[in-house]
């Protein structure tokens, strides 16, 4: 089958996750088969397009870190200037799958397509959704209008943002959402439909896909709820180069928890954002009088955070950072 004329050259980067889970369902390892058997068992996918296979890692979602987005960025960009590949395919947990996402959406130079998937259900499991998602994956590589859109996801036959999926089930096969604005389109076997295009900057025309480094700044998350202790936040500031405020409603928190903000002084940059779902943080008169944190609009924490670190190799001064959070 040859869907766009010729059949493209897809590179697949394995990571791990439950789609190369083995086990019953309820009680599987991820991580633990070869993508290969995942491959040999859609046939199809070999009329499909040539896979070319870069095993990268082996790891639960959860066991990734920052060492590891460094490692899969330089190998999308080896990726990026092999003329023999078209597209790019990574297969990765469900758990952590939107910060690895977001992190390639702001940091990777490419203009060939780029799609992430993965899986809920192990690969052993009665009717298993990865080899699905993996056909689809490798069928909007190869589309050739897929990488003006950024960093791609499939899952359950839905197209996503890279910046604005979110994991919001933790048991049904159909586990991503991109909350207020529904997705990016569809995908019907191999046929690509797309319905909208993202409007924020990413990939290829991003600020941070030029800059190298080999390591990232130290940004973490405090977590604001009734009776959060300001002792910690203190504690934070003093130990990380940004922190992010999971604020409760509009980015909001207790007098003591502003006290902190309000005295502190240092280098540390701190982001405001919220614990819900829906809606945005702007700047707060109430909450920062002096206008000393940065609102994070409608980016979730955990993607706050990667944009913090990601901001704060180019720049800490504050009203920068402010100026990238509205554009990013
Ligand atoms: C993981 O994130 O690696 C485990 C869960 C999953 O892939 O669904």
């Amino acid at each position: 089958m040859e869907v766009f004329g010729t059949m493209k050259n897809i590179a697949l980067i394995s990571t791990g996750g439950t789609i190369a889970g083995s086990g019953r369902m309820s009680e599987y390892e991820a991580g633990t088969l070869d993508v290969r058997s995942i491959i040999d068992s859609i046939p199809e996918i070999k009329s499909l397009a040539n896979l070319k296979l870069f095993p990268l890692c082996s790891k639960d979602s959860n066991d990734i870190t920052e060492k590891d987005w460094l490692a899969l960025r330089d190998l999308c960009h080896q990726l990026e200037k092999d003329p023999s590949i078209d597209g790019i395919v990574i297969t990765h947990g469900t758990d952590t799958f939107e910060e690895t996402a977001f992190f390639l959406n702001l940091t990777l130079q490419n203009r060939k397509p780029v799609v992430m998937t993965g899986a809920m259900r192990p690969a052993s499991a009665v009717s298993a959704d990865g080899p699905m998602n993996l056909y689809e994956a490798v069928s909007l590589a190869s589309h050739p209008n897929a990488y003006k859109a950024g960093v791609l996801a499939v899952f359950a036959d839905t197209i996503y943002s890279a910046r604005d999926l979110v994991k919001t089930n933790s048991l049904k096969t159909n586990a991503f959402d991109m909350g207020e604005y529904g997705a990016l389109g569809f995908m019907r076997d191999e046929h690509v439909y797309f319905e909208n295009m993202p409007y924020r900057k990413h990939t290829c025309e991003s600020l941070f896909a030029h800059l190298e480094y080999s390591q990232l700044p130290r940004v973490g998350i405090f977590y604001v709820h009734a009776g959060a202790d300001p002792q910690l936040l203190r504690y934070m500031l003093d130990h990380y180069d940004g922190i992010v405020l999971a604020g409760s409603g509009a980015g909001n928190y207790s007098n003591a928890i502003k006290t902190v903000v309000e005295e502190y002084d240092g280098p540390c940059r701190i982001v405001r954002s919220s614990r819900l779902l829906e809606g945005a943080v702007f700047g707060s008169k109430i909450f920062d009088p002096e206008q000393k944190t940065i609102p994070s609009f409608k980016l979730s924490p955990h993607k706050a955070r990667i944009l913090l670190m990601v901001a704060l190799v180019y720049t800490q001064d504050l009203e920068k950072l402010k100026m990238i959070f509205e554009t990013y």
